[in-house]
């Protein structure tokens, strides 16, 4: 199974909340708790501009995971870091689709002049860390017991990987 990677468009929107939304209720990758609406996912990718691109992968016509470099601070300084998300269909995962989307999002992040990416990564999650290692981010450090999701204290790691 190889991925189309492309940008995301307006009409994604819905198939990026779904997959969101399937995170927030089955992992604890996210510290949101309540389903988006695909109203108020709307808001967020239109805060994407041009520096903050967000990619889907499609299979079969269907998008089955996404990407995304969001602003990470509205601060003027902290205009050249973005913050990485990714999220892969469970039933897509563990076939290569997030290492393209990575791959597909920094040489994007790196286009547009971008310096440097962060990404924070919930304790137990060593997919996402050995993935994050494999494209060059480094151990910031670790925040401790700083979420509480289904019951269990979570530590959060950060990741930055320079351009
Ligand atoms: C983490 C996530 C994005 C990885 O994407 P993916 O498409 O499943 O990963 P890939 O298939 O591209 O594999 C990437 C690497 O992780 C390894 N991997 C993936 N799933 C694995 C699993 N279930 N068990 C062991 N290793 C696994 C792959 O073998 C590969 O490493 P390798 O190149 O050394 O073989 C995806 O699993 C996901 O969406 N998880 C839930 C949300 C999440 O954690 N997002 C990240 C938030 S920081």
């Amino acid at each position: 199974m190889i991925p189309e990677i492309r940008k995301a468009v307006p009409l994604d929107v819905p198939a990026i909340t779904e997959i969101y939304n399937e995170a927030i209720l089955t992992t604890t990758a996210t510290f949101d708790i309540k389903p988006k609406t695909v109203a108020s996912q709307r808001n967020w990718f239109k805060d994407h501009g041009k520096r903050n691109p967000v990619l889907v992968a499609v299979v079969d016509g269907k998008v089955v995971g996404w990407v995304s470099l969001s602003e990470y601070s509205a601060r003027c300084a902290y205009a050249d870091t973005v913050e990485l998300s990714l999220y892969i269909k469970e039933v897509f995962r563990n076939q290569g689709v997030g290492k393209r989307l990575m791959t597909a999002v920094l040489a994007e992040g790196q286009k547009a002049g971008l310096h440097s990416v962060i990404s924070r990564i919930a304790g137990g999650n060593d997919i996402s860390i050995h993935l994050h290692k494999q494209f060059g981010f480094q151990d910031v450090g670790m925040m401790k017991e700083v979420g509480n999701k289904f019951g269990k204290l979570l530590d959060v790691y950060i990741m930055q990987k320079m351009f």
